[in-house]
This record gives C-alpha cells, sequence and structure tokens, in this order.
C-alpha cells in the first residue's frame, strides 16, 4: 500500500513521467497563513514546541499546493537545546545559542538519553501528522547532520566560513570529536523517535558541508552520515533516508553509496546534467532548482524547472530546491513551478 505514494516509489529507485514534488522550507514566511499562524504561536520557538500548530503550518502547504510530501515542522537546532544549550532567534538575524569551546562544555551537556524531554513535543507533532496528511502524501522527518549542528553550537550563530568550529577541530580536536560524537548519538535516537512516531522518510541536512575539504570531508560529513544511516537502517531498514551534504561537489559522487542513503539532495551549485551522468547512476536524486527563481519567476522559473526535469528523466527524480525558499518569494511562482513539472 504504502508504496503507491509517489515519494516512496522514487526512493525505491523507480523511475516516473512525472517526478513527484516538495520544497525545502515549504512551510514559512512566503506564506501568509504561515505568518499568521506563527503570531498567534508567539515566537518561532514556541511554533515548533506546539504540536497542534505546528502539525496545522506544516499541513498549509499541503493544502494550498498538494505537494507529494510534507516535512515536519521544526528545526536542525532543537538537538543543541535538547542537550542543553540556551537557544533563542533574535529576528532578522538568525538563531543565537551558548558556545561551546572545550572539553568542559561538551561534559556539561545532558546525557543523550535525556533528549526526550524536550523533544517530545515534536514526536507528537509526528503523530498528529500521520493521521492527518492526506493518504497520498509522504511525511518526511528530519535532523540537521552533526557537523552542521556543531558548526552552531561551536560559533553560537550562524557563520559564513564556519570559522570558529574550524578553529575547535584543528586545536582541539579531542573535544570537537567528543561533540560530534554527541551529535551523532542523540541525533539517532531523535530521527528513531520520528520514525516510531509515524515519520514515513528522514533527511539529513549537513548544509555546511561544502566547507569540509579532503579527508575532513570523509571524516566529519560522511563518516557521521554513514554511522547515523547504518544504526538506523539496523532497526528500520524500510524507512529511506535522503542525504544532503550541501556544496559537496565531486564530494557528492559515491556519497550515497558510501553512507547507506537512498537519495541524495542537490543544491544548485552543480547541473542537473552532471548529476544525472554522476549521481543517479546510484539512486534517486533530488534538488537543484535555484531557490531565487520563487523571487524572479518568469519565464526563466519555467524553462529551468523544465531542464532540470528532463535532465533527470531517466532516472529515479524527487523534484525540490537546491536549498529552502527564501521569505520574499512570491506563493504564485510555486504553483508556477508546480504546474511546470506536472505537464511536463
Ligand atoms: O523545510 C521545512 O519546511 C521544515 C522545517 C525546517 C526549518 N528549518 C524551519 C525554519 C527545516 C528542515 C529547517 C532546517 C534548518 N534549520 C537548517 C538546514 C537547512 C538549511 O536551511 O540549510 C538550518 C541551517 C537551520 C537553522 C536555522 N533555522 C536558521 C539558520 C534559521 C534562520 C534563518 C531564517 O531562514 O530565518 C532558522 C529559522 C527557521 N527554521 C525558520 C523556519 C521556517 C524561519 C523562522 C521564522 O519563522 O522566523
Amino acid at each position: 500500500m504504502a508504496q503507491q505514494k509517489t515519494i516512496l516509489k522514487a526512493l525505491a529507485g523507480e523511475t516516473q513521467e512525472v517526478p513527484p514534488i516538495w520544497m525545502m522550507r515549504q512551510a514559512g514566511r512566503y506564506l501568509p497563513e504561515y505568518r499568521a499562524t506563527r503570531a498567534q504561536a508567539g515566537d518561532f520557538l514556541s511554533l515548533c514546541y506546539n504540536p497542534e500548530l505546528a502539525a496545522e503550518v506544516t499541513l498549509q502547504p499541503i493544502r494550498r499546493y498538494g505537494f507529494d510530501a510534507s516535512i515536519l515542522f521544526a528545526d536542525i537546532l532543537l538537538i543543541p537545546q535538547a542537550l542543553g544549550a540556551d537557544l533563542w532567534f533574535v529576528t532578522g538575524e538568525g538563531p543565537r545559542l551558548s558556545t561551546i569551546t572545550s572539553m568542559e562544555g561538551v561534559d556539561a551537556l545532558r546525557p543523550v538519553g535525556e533528549i526526550d524531554a524536550t523533544l517530545s513535543p515534536i514526536y507528537e507533532t509526528v503523530k498528529i501528522l500521520a493521521s492527518e496528511l492526506p493518504k497520498e502524501t509522504t511525511l518526511i522527518g528530519f535532523a540537521g547532520a552533526p557537523w552542521t549542528v556543531a558548526t552552531y553550537m561551536i560559533a553560537g550563530r550562524g557563520t559564513p566560513d564556519q570559522g570558529p568550529a574550524h578553529l575547535l577541530k584543528n586545536e582541539n580536536p579531542a573535544a570537537f570529536d567528543a561533540l560530534m560524537a554527541k551529535i551523532t548519538q542523540a541525533t539517532i535516537e531523535y530521527l528513531a523517535a520520528q520514525i516510531e512516531a509515524g515519520a514515513e522518510v528522514v533527511k539529513l541536512f549537513d548544509s555546511w558541508a561544502g566547507s569540509l575539504k579532503g579527508a575532513d570531508f570523509q571524516r566529519y560529513a560522511l563518516q557521521p552520515a554513514k554511522e547515523i544511516i547504518t544504526a538506523l537502517k539496523a532497526q528500520y531498514p524500510n524507512t529511506p533516508v535522503i542525504a544532503f551534504p550541501r556544496e559537496a561537489g565531486a564530494g557528492y559522487i559515491g556519497f550515497a553509496k558510501a553512507t547507506g542513503a537512498d537519495c541524495l539532495a542537490i543544491d544548485n551549485s552543480i547541473s542537473a546534467e552532471w548529476a544525472a551522468e554522476n549521481l543517479q547512476t546510484d539512486g534517486c536524486v533530488q534538488g537543484n532548482l535555484a531557490s531565487k527563481h520563487m523571487v524572479t519567476g518568469g519565464d526563466k522559473l519555467v524553462s529551468e524547472t523544465k531542464r532540470i526535469c528532463k535532465a533527470l528523466k531517466n532516472g529515479p527524480h524527487i523534484f525540490n530546491l537546491g536549498h529552502g525558499i527564501t521569505p520574499d518569494a512570491d506563493p504564485d511562482n510555486v504553483q508556477r513551478m508546480i504546474d511546470a513539472v506536472r505537464e511536463g
């Protein structure tokens, strides 16, 4: 039965005439109904921890556009918070966290076994969604990959070059490795609990994988993804995993095979034609449309959408953006993109 869903077919390696579609950050500030619900919740974190309202914003883009997948509404920075970091969001700027710069800081974090005390509302959101989503819509759970989560925990904020995390990695590798190990274990627990609650697919977001080069990429992007996916597959062999080592470039080649991921999400720094040749041979590929087209629209949006579909039409493909949709996007452009994909 479940295999009838178009997203699950693509993840199982099936080539389909029309690729299924969803969009990173599809529940977000570009939608007036999201802004209204967020205002009702008070702020972003209150929305994340309110199961009814988090489920509501997750469902909004499904109602409006009929996407083939819905992604749980939450954030990758809830894991640091569950481990004991302070977390808050500064409007117009982004996340802020207490920083970790030493082994003492890592040791002061809570045990992995205690994360559910903070994260149980998220599992509640998943349960609500599992019962309320249309039967053809796939429910995707997610977490940040350890490197990306560590960059925020170390710097206390988003950074252009992940400098503070690179510094700790190079100057105090014992503390850095201990932090990575802790996040890895917490991520396995968190994703397993999402699957138990009803997530049908899980996705690992490694937004800053591109700043890891050579052996560092293998050690801190590929290895942790492999460890997480191996642990999940041992318990849930039928739950597909999507990996997103953003801006990995040549590092994308072989990443799915090496980690056990069922699908590679790709950013827009590589071409769809290159992805067809070098990545889709190993399985499903998702992504690639530059988010800016959701702002600028027009003929270019339609022609780029069709070009990506054409390049990836001979293998398993899920249509998506190369990164999240931005708050200045026009909701009508999303419909134009969907129409362009579905009319072929
Ligand atoms: O994709 C979805 O719709 C699901 C929900 C989701 C959010 N964040 C909601 C969110 C997901 C999957 C994420 C992942 C996430 N969060 C990542 C990885 C993906 C990526 O974008 O690279 C990262 C790095 C974060 C951390 C984070 N959360 C940042 C840096 C910010 C601030 C930047 C911004 O866009 O404002 C957030 C906030 C955030 N997470 C928002 C949403 C909808 C905006 C918050 C708001 O409503 O004010």
